[in-house]
């Protein structure tokens, strides 16, 4: 497995973690960004903010800068409504300033959604200089405005911080070029890499520190949808909402337990164990013995009988649009037994991996999970615990294949 590490240090693929976690600012040991890189971290922070909103839609930020202040700024509001650059244009009455300098961390849109093109807000003659983190991978887009930007003689500079913007969109790089959901896996794990403790099977091992918590929190809000298998819920039973470092405008995930063995329907107090947690809930049980009775809220539909990785996913998508809603990405959070599965047939498109400095069991796991095929996205120490982060080497080259595209442009 690659060493590099792709981000640069304090980015991850949900923004600059240091902006969730200060204690993390002077540990963070960052190279100094230059004039164009800062601007454009000014618009990373402003798209952390639109991650779950913006949903299915890209969280774009924007940062307008008139010579050396940053006079405006803009993160995309909830699906439909107005992009990021809209946003920073109207907070300045409805034109950007004479000779500014506009970065957004994504290509403005050129197509006619919900939102009229945010290309039509860079008139002729006024912004003297665009910078864009990452070409948008939508087709109706993908270069036209940079394109377009040029030809009017205004100074575009592509890929500023493009490595970071792009960590940030990949649900939607993905959502652009395949049908499928964008798929991730998230772990903690001992020092020794175990998931639980192999001798208190029934007793909750804490694994990471309050800091990861937020980390781990804000992920959550980035995904459409919470997966875990059976017996992390029966042994758990996690609420698997985000209720640390909570977005403006959050959608909490839907959440989905995977059960081909219908563990659950044998729990004589199932529907008091749903109780307390908020609907909705997905159940995915096997043909065999679906639970007889469950409370309001829990949606149950049954998997295939040849069970892998994808029809696990399909199964997922269907169940969902029986809820009206239509799942772009998927958090697998565990237990080992599932994460497993997907390991193994190489199914996912990033990995998120939290291991502990401090806690262990004592002796190394010896089934402990392998990331094979895959490239170090990001690597951060978050005070208690390591974040690495990594990308399927298809995704990873999508990404350069965009970023290609900006070359003979920019
Ligand atoms: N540290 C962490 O990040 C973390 C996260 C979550 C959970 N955990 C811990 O993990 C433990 C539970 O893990 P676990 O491995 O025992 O169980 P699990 O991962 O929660 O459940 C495994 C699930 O995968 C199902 N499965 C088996 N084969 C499959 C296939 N081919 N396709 C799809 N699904 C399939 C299993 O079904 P069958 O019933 O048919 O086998 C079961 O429902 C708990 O102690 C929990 O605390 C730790």
């Amino acid at each position: 497995m690659s060493q590099v590490v792709l981000l640069r240090p304090g980015y991850s693929t949900v923004g600059f973690v240091p902006n969730l976690i200060p204690e993390l600012l002077q540990s963070t040991d960052s190279s100094p960004l230059s004039p164009d890189e800062s601007l454009m971290h000014v618009a990373i922070l402003q798209a952390m903010q639109a991650l779950s909103r913006a949903r299915p839609n890209p969280g774009v930020g924007c940062a307008v800068q008139l010579g050396e202040a940053v006079v405006a700024f803009g993160a995309t509001e909830k699906y439909r409504l107005r992009h990021a650059e809209r946003v920073a244009f109207d907070s300045l009455g409805g034109e950007f300033p004479k000779e500014s300098t506009v970065a957004t961390t994504l290509e403005p849109c050129a197509k006619h959604g919900n939102q009229p093109p945010c290309l039509e807000l860079f008139r002729e003659g006024i912004v003297d200089r665009v910078l864009v983190g990452f070409i948008d991978p939508d087709t109706r887009t993908r270069g036209k405005s940079v394109r377009a930007l040029m030809t009017q003689g205004t100074e575009v500079r592509v890929g500023v911080l493009g490595k970071e913007c792009a960590a940030m969109q990949l649900p939607f790089i993905v959502a652009m070029g395949r049908k499928e959901p964008f798929i991730a896996l998230k772990w903690a794990e001992t020092k020794d890499r175990h998931l639980f403790h192999p001798d208190h099977r029934d007793t909750r091992l804490r694994i990471t520190g309050p800091r990861t918590d937020i980390f781990s929190h804000r992920l959550r809000q980035r995904y459409d949808a919470i997966v875990i298998g059976a017996n992390t819920w029966i042994q758990d039973r996690p609420s698997l909402t985000a209720r640390h470092a909570l977005l403006p405008d959050l959608r909490q995930p839907l959440r989905v337990i995977i059960d081909p063995k219908n563990l659950l329907s044998h729990l004589p107090d199932l529907p008091e164990r749903f109780s307390d947690l908020s609907p909705p809930w997905i159940l995915l049980g096997g043909e065999r013995s679906p639970p007889g009775r469950l409370p309001p809220g829990v949606h149950y539909s049954t998997l295939p009988g040849n069970l892998d990785s994808d029809s696990v996913i399909h199964a997922i998508q269907e169940a969902a649009k029986t809820l009206g809603q239509s799942i772009q990405s998927v958090l697998i959070e565990g237990g080992p037994g599932l994460l497993g599965i997907f390991l193994k047939s190489h199914l996912f498109d990033v990995v998120h991996r939290l291991r502990s400095k401090a806690a262990q069991v004592g002796r190394l796991n010896p089934d402990f999970l392998e990331i094979n095929r895959s490239v170090r996205l990001s690597s951060m120490d978050l005070g208690d615990d390591l974040l690495d982060e990594f990308i399927s080497p298809e995704l990873w080259l999508k990404v350069e294949e965009l970023q290609s595209i900006a070359q003979p442009l920019g």
